[in-house]
């Protein structure tokens, strides 16, 4: 299936998905070879969990994260809107990716983040981009609320998701979905932070089963950390905090179009611990080669949480998106692996040591 795309898939998504997307003639075809992401069909976790369970690599795109399909949008539209500063508050992939297309645009770029609370691969992104990064006092609802005031000066765009460009370029990782599986899965899984990935799935799904593409639209499994889970709790949280950093957000901005999304899909909200989600964390990588960063494998903890309760039935066609890479957060990583062994540079040594 190619429905409604013009170019090849490593085109970018502006130029491949530009019948779908709210571009002109004149909106820059910037790209950086974001999306056209794989499809990884997860078999030892399928057998395991007796679901048919599919890995979107959204850690595949440039950045290493699922913003850059949005950012390429946000920043085309920005160039031809005359803005020179791009400016976003983030957890880090946003500001990694802002980073970079302001860099690929010639735009200057400020990105402001909770001091602390970056992971180390995605603030030094930003850093060789070349990015002007501001540290506040404060976690992620307080730089956005900064960030809406910044982007008030002339000259300047919000490039956070609030910007509908940036749901714009979202959306098509779920065209992605249906081409590669040949129509809807039953549930997609995914992380909810700030809520604009979910909302823009659900879009991107509907568009196609409005098309006639796809037969039907599936059901949604939005998962959030369970100390940073507004949506599931009912409440903005004033101090949200998990180990999964990139959603550590209390007040999510695109929160009640995500609820309607999850409703419209008769899907469900939850949320998961840390303990649970590092556990998955691991098992993830060890069992299906893939390495995603802790925010991403909520998605999996969450499927894995929903097919023990039956939510999710036995069977099932399942994508958990996998939003971002784990080689952006080390830190994180070598909390749950054993150190290295160490030998003698000798067969004989090493054959004895790892066969003990
Ligand atoms: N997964 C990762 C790796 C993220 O970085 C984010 C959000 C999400 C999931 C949640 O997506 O916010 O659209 O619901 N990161 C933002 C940032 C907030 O600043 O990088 P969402």
């Amino acid at each position: 299936m190619t429905q409604g795309s013009s170019a090849p898939r490593g085109a970018g998504v502006i130029a491949r998905w530009s019948s779908m997307l709210d571009v002109d003639d004149d909106t820059p075809r910037l790209t950086l070879g974001e999306g056209g992401t794989p499809l990884v069909h997860a078999c030892r976790t399928s057998e395991r969990l007796g679901v048919n369970v599919h890995l979107k690599l959204e850690l595949c795109n440039p950045t290493g994260s699922f913003k850059d399909r949005g950012m390429c949008m946000a920043v085309a539209r920005a160039v031809q809107a005359g803005a020179r500063t791009l400016v976003c508050a983030s957890t880090g992939n946003t500001s990694a990716a802002a980073a970079a297309f302001a860099a690929a645009a010639g735009m200057r770029c400020v990105v402001v983040l909770p001091a602390g609370k970056i992971a180390a691969g995605k603030l030094i992104q930003a850093q060789v981009a070349g990015a002007i990064v501001v540290e506040v006092d404060g976690n992620f609802d307080d730089a956005l609320a900064a960030v809406r005031e910044l982007s008030k000066r002339p000259g300047y765009a919000l490039v956070n998701s609030v910007n509908p460009y940036r749901i714009e370029g979202q959306k098509t990782a779920a065209y992605e979905v249906c081409e590669d599986l040949g129509g809807a899965p039953d549930w997609l899984c995914i992380p909810v932070g700030n809520a604009g990935n979910i909302t823009a799935y659900w879009q991107g799904f509907t568009e196609f089963h409005e098309l006639g593409h796809t037969h039907s639209r599936p059901q949604l499994l939005g998962v959030q950390a369970a100390g940073a889970a507004p949506l599931v709790d009912g409440a903005p949280v004033d101090s949200p905090e998990t180990i999964a950093t990139a959603i550590r957000i209390g007040r999510p901005a695109r929160g009640d179009q995500a609820l309607e999304a999850i409703e419209q899909s008769r899907g469900a909200i939850i949320k998961r611990s840390d303990h649970d989600l590092l556990e998955t964390y691991r098992r993830l990588a060890g069992e299906s080669g893939i390495f995603a960063e802790p925010a991403s494998c909520i998605s999996v903890a969450g499927l894995e949480h929903a097919v023990a309760t039956g939510l999710i039935r036995q069977g099932s066609t399942v994508v958990c998106v996998l939003t971002g890479h784990g080689l952006k957060d080390p830190d994180t990583a070598v909390t749950v692996v054993d150190p290295p062994l160490r030998s003698a540079a000798s067969a004989d040594a090493i054959a004895e040591m790892i066969d003990q």
